[in-house]
């Protein structure tokens, strides 16, 4: 379902994720990239495919990675081996995470100058990005635990200290990703890629980032039935969805 429905998804960020936003006078442009396969390749030139472009694709996702590090690398560092079950580096378990197949990632770097030649020899450099792809999971709501849903799963929200606090992480998630979540409803109401129903958004959020965690909250989040809770001492994440 996840690679099956990754064009559906593609669709949806190009539609609803501005290519530039104005964020306290930070003009950014966008990239898309989205994690292909061979047998479900991405069709638009608007999304970078790994499967077409895997050296482009790869030098972005080492970007990113390096944003990821600077933002929570301690925090990923002292928990690999719990998150991952596994005692290989924090940073090889996350690149493997980071290439699933299904996953779209919408990629903001400071704009591009306004000549050719000044675009050739500005690299882009992200300032932001945000990763999710369709999937399905349990442990949603607590009238029905069992039930599986198609929920559009976000993987990663990360933003460098300089773009914070300007109500960027609102913007993306609480409208634009929200709206292609309910594009992706109507949709799969359609019948077009899922045979489960469709939920809305989910993520996981380290149980100690009060930051992350406010902002999910102001969102209209709540903690998903099976999320541990701070009764769950010892828990180191949390599972927050939002019903569209
Ligand atoms: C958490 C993060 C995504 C927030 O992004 P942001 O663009 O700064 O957030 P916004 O400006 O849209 O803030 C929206 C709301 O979130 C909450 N919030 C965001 N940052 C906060 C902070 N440092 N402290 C307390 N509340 C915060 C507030 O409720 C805020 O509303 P307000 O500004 O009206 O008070 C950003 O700080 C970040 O990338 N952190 C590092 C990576 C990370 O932790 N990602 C989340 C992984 S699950």
């Amino acid at each position: 379902m996840e690679q099956e429905s990754l064009n559906d998804v593609v669709k949806y960020a190009n539609q609803n994720f501005p290519t530039t936003i104005n964020a306290a006078g930070i003009q950014l442009t966008r990239k898309l990239l989205a994690i292909d396969t061979e047998e479900y390749p991405v069709e638009t030139d608007q999304c970078i495919s790994y499967v077409h472009s895997p050296r482009e694709a790869e030098k972005l996702l080492w970007q990113l990675l390096e944003i990821l590090d600077e933002n929570l690398g301690q925090k990923y560092a002292g928990s690999s081996r719990a998150l991952y079950h596994n005692t290989r580096p924090w940073r090889v378990n996350k690149w493997r995470e980071m290439l699933t197949p299904g996953l779209v990632y919408v990629i903001y770097s400071t704009a591009a100058t306004t000549t050719a030649t000044q675009r050739r020899n500005a690299p882009f450099s992200p300032l932001l990005f945000l990763s999710f792809m369709l999937t399905e999971e349990d442990g949603l709501v607590a009238d029905d635990p069992t039930e599986v849903w198609t929920v559009l799963y976000l993987y990663e929200l990360q933003l460098l200290p300089r773009v914070r606090r300007l109500g960027l992480a609102a913007r993306l998630l609480g409208d634009h990703l929200a709206q292609c979540g309910r594009q992706l409803c109507t949709r799969s109401r359609a019948g077009r890629f899922s045979k489960t129903r469709f939920f809305g958004l989910e993520l996981t959020v380290f149980a100690d980032n009060a930051p992350a965690i406010r902002l999910y909250e102001s969102l209209g989040m709540q903690l998903a039935a099976d999320s541990p809770t701070v009764l769950d001492t010892d828990s180191l994440y949390r599972l927050y969805v939002l019903q569209l």
